[in-house]
């Protein structure tokens, strides 16, 4: 059984993006487990001085989470063309450990836009060393939709075979390593 963590890097109650890892955590196929990060909002703002036996619980348990997973998926906005803070507050927490080190990592997509957003995290990724699948790339246009319509997007037969698709062809990324 592969173990994923899935992080949605809003912490918008009515988050497409966390809609999205959600809905990747009730289709999970065979032999996979996706788990989705709920602690983005409690982490403390990165220090460097706070590592090592300073390291707070919340950086422990994420640090401890990705260490874990098998893979990790992330889902996240654009804002102002960058990455959230929120999201790249936690990737920082990685930065200097090993978690990251060689972790595959797949990024979904809840907008047909973020494009700088998009780049900059892959960017970010692979600057910290995780391995980066980047062979398929899971886009469900979600953007603007109010939670009863995401829900039903989410739920249309192709779009369930989309994230199905995605996280099979993951699993085997993860599995060929
Ligand atoms: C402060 C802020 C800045 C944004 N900046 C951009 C942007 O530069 N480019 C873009 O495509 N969308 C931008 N957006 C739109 C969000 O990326 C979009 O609404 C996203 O789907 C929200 O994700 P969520 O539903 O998971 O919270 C911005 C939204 C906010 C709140």
């Amino acid at each position: 059984m592969l173990n994923i963590l899935a992080i949605s890097g809003s912490l918008r109650a009515a988050s497409t993006n966390s809609a999205l890892v959600e809905a990747l955590a009730r289709n999970a196929p065979a032999g996979c487990r996706v788990t989705v990060y709920d602690g983005l909002g409690r982490l403390p703002i990165f220090n460097p001085d706070d590592e090592g036996e300073r390291t707070p619980h919340a950086a422990s348990d994420l640090i401890d989470a990705v260490t874990a997973a098998d893979g990790i998926i992330v889902s996240c906005p654009e804002y102002a063309h960058g990455v959230p803070g929120g999201l790249k507050n936690a990737l920082d927490w990685l930065v200097s450990r090993d978690a990251a080190v060689a972790k595959p990592a797949m990024l979904a997509h809840a907008s047909p836009r973020s494009l700088y957003a998009r780049a900059a995290l892959a960017e970010i990724m692979r600057t910290m060393s995780f391995a980066l699948y980047e062979d398929a790339v899971l886009e469900i246009a979600l953007l603007g939709k109010k939670p009863p319509q995401v829900e039903a997007i989410l739920a249309e037969p192709a779009n369930v075979t989309a994230m199905r698709d995605a996280l099979k062809a993951f699993a085997g990324f993860i599995r060929a390593r």
